[in-house]
């Protein structure tokens, strides 16, 4: 992190932040939103922080900031048509705003998959429909064609299991379908995708730092009792590894072989050694840890207990030290590219008062997770960059606009943007930084 080279940014995706809903087609969320009891405020994104409309202001926001980088998504509905042709409209926003970025000298981390699925192509099954996975390359092929020289880094797909899992299996983002076998399948045909699309980018965008984004929250035993560490090595294969095993060993984690034959995933010749080409990078989200104990029910593989205090606003555990431990573990145990990390950051409570947010719980997260992450570089981690999650307070999923994450306050009924503390700190530590380099 003392290397001149490292690179600081902020991130956001496509649909948290856009608006704009009648210039693109409509994506899974829009359904998602639309079905009662799904979002906790019962919000959706049509709106969102109108990005779309204010993106030019949000440019000079982030380069108010001074950071090296800014990390986006690009909104599949936006950028093609129906009959899968490109949307000039929606590729001219996205050309425009990284034409901005690189005046500036911003480098754009771009994700090509930020969860909002065309709503038609989830007509047709969606990730259990094995042509997505197609579907996906062909629209990789024309953005990145279009993009041309203007992106530095593409990421492929952002947090599989989330979009597998979350919205597959266990029913609470979207499209929301459940069970086993349809999460198994999704994520095998997004892991397909990912390797398709990084064909694509081989072929297409050599110039690029091509790679996935992957989320990792590290599983800890409640006890060292036999039973609940091995259900905790199930928990951690089930939901960390089942990711990053295909891609850097082209198999599945060995909790496949405890999962009902008929529920695992439909695998091709050639799928794993597509699954498994080299990167450039691997993006790692982290935002907090979790613990877990022998399963209590009889086909369950492990039983997921409650967060420990302190707490964020979201109810996740504030841990630092099992990032480090992460970086240092995954490090160990794998031939592992570069790393950046593409997600760290915290919901707080935040007050607006007299046009300041006081954000000290989200500032104090925020230094002890880059210390985390620079005790990892001590200890031999190659890690190239951190990005702040998120620029600023954006639709966060289920939980609606209730969860505040930016390091820049939204007051969604104006759309005035305000520096928080966290962000003002932030701020002045690049800037420092840039004077001692
Ligand atoms: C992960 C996701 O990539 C992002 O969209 C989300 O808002 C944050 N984590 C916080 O939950």
């Amino acid at each position: 992190m003392h290397n001149a080279d490292f690179i600081f940014g902020v991130a956001t995706a496509s649909f948290q932040i856009e608006g704009a809903a009648d210039q693109r087609l409509p994506c899974i969320w829009d359904t998602f939103c639309s079905t009662p009891g799904k979002i906790a405020d019962g919000s959706d994104g049509l709106t969102a922080c109108e990005h779309v409309k204010f993106w030019r202001d949000d440019v000079e926001l982030i380069a108010s900031l001074g950071v090296d980088a800014y990390r986006l998504s690009i909104s599949w509905p936006r950028v093609i048509t129906q009959n899968g042709e490109l949307n000039a409209e929606g590729v001219k926003f996205y050309c425009d705003l990284l034409d901005a970025l690189n005046a500036k000298g911003i480098k754009p981390f771009v994700t090509l998959y930020h969860w909002d699925l065309p709503a038609h192509i989830e007509a047709n099954g969606g990730w259990l429909n094995r042509q997505t996975a197609f579907l996906y390359a062909d629209y990789v092929e024309k953005i990145v064609t279009a993009f041309g020289a203007r992106v530095y880094s593409y990421a492929t797909f952002n947090e599989p299991f989330c979009s597998a899992f979350l919205g597959y299996e266990a029913g609470v983002h979207a499209p929301g379908l459940t069970g086993q076998k349809n999460g198994r399948q999704a994520a095998h045909h997004i892991l397909l995708a990912h390797g398709l699309g990084l064909q694509v980018l081989r072929r297409l965008s050599p110039h690029t730092i091509n790679g996935i984004v992957l989320n990792f929250t590290p599983c800890y035993a409640n006890s060292s009792a036999e039973a609940d560490l091995r259900a905790t090595q199930a928990a951690d294969e089930y939901h960390n590894l089942w990711y990053l095993m295909p891609i850097m060993t082209g198999r599945y984690p060995y909790v496949m072989a405890q999962i009902p034959e008929q529920n695992r995933p439909h695998i091709e010749a050639g799928d794993m050694q597509l699954i498994s080409a080299p990167l450039d990078f691997l993006g790692i989200n982290f935002y907090t840890r979790r613990f877990y104990s022998a399963p209590n029910e009889p086909d369950a593989l492990f039983q997921e207990l409650p967060h420990r205090a302190p707490l964020t606003d979201i109810g996740w555990e504030i841990y630092p030290q099992s990032f480090t431990k992460l970086l240092t573990d995954l490090h160990q145990r794998f031939q592992l590219p570069p790393i950046y990390i593409t997600e760290n950051g915290a919901a707080m409570a935040d007050e607006y008062v007299a046009g300041q947010v006081h954000d000290v719980g989200r500032l104090a997260y925020y230094q002890s997770h880059i210390g985390a992450v620079n005790d990892a570089m001590e200890q031999g981690v190659d890690v190239r960059g951190y990005f702040a999650w998120s620029l600023m307070d954006n639709f966060e999923w289920a939980e609606g606009y209730l969860k505040r994450f930016g390091i820049v306050y939204v007051d969604y009924l104006t759309q005035q943007r305000t520096i928080k503390l966290s962000g003002l700190a932030y701020r002045d530590m690049l800037a420092a930084r840039r004077n001692s380099n």
